[in-house]
């Protein structure tokens, strides 16, 4: 027989330090528990719902109507005669994108959020004023030399992040707009910029900064392309402004290697 002292040496030797009751309680006893653990043991786990697959006539909808825009002007025309996408119904106005056709660069944000909306125009809330003073910074101006749009030209609801079907939807038309508009150079605004475009998941804080490459079908050659962090994710994380910094110098570098001015 053990002596009392022994049994607590024993706990305390297996890790049981704390005393939570005074008397010890059987818990597959319990009635509520018994409960919790039957629902447990026999229901189905819950698992996540599944991402709504896109209808192949919606995507191909998309993509004919893309394809068929020649211009900047029809594709514009196209987005907005197109009524695939739920978001649609619920935006005020579609952005369609913004800034001189011949730009030279080229940046792509998320989606639209409550003023961009308002406005019809892309990046003009406190995010696109923080885009506009980091362009500034290397002598981009979306009245002069950039060019900005983003993957899906309406606001999700309470800026919600878009689905994958969403995206999917938008896809064909942000391609024909790097197509049509052809910039030397593409600069993706985030992660979801960022992984729509190069159709890879890696992190943006891995990915950002790294010169890639992006091209369709539609382009003869590839253009120089690189992810940046987004100004909503710079607003909130001062620090990383640090690493902005650092990405836009570079941009200016290969702006210069390109000649552009
Ligand atoms: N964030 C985006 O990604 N795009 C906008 O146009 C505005 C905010």
């Amino acid at each position: 027989m053990s002596s009392k002292k022994e049994i607590l040496e024993w706990y305390v030797t297996v890790g049981v330090t704390e005393t939570i009751g005074e008397h010890p309680l059987n818990r597959l006893n319990m009635p509520e528990e018994k409960v919790l653990l039957k629902k447990v043991l026999t229901e189905p786990p819950v698992l996540p719902k599944p991402e709504p697959v896109v209808p192949d006539n919606l995507l191909e909808g998309a993509i004919e109507l893309a394809k068929c825009a020649q211009t900047l002007d029809e594709l514009r025309q196209a987005v907005m005669d197109f009524n695939g996408c739920a978001l649609k119904k619920t935006a005020k106005n579609t952005v369609f994108g913004e800034g001189p056709q011949d730009a030279p660069v080229m940046f792509v944000g998320e989606a639209p959020g409550a003023d961009e909306d308002r406005l019809g125009r892309p990046f003009v809330g406190v995010s696109g004023q923080l885009l506009d003073k980091i362009m500034a910074s290397v002598g981009l101006d979306r009245q002069k030399n950039a060019y900005i749009s983003n993957i899906i030209p309406w606001r999700p609801p309470g800026n919600r992040n878009p689905s994958s079907s969403e995206i999917s939807l938008c896809m064909p038309f942000i391609e024909r707009h790097i197509e049509l508009l052809r910039p030397k150079i593409l600069i993706m605004i985030g992660g979801v910029s960022m992984s729509s475009l190069l159709g890879q998941p890696s992190g943006i804080m891995k990915m950002r900064g790294n010169w890639t490459t992006y091209q369709t079908a539609g382009m003869d050659s590839p253009i120089p392309a690189m992810a940046i962090l987004h100004t909503a994710f710079l607003l909130r994380n001062s620090i990383q402004k640090r690493l902005a910094w650092k990405d836009i110098l570079a941009i200016r570098q290969k702006m210069d290697e390109l000649g552009i001015d």
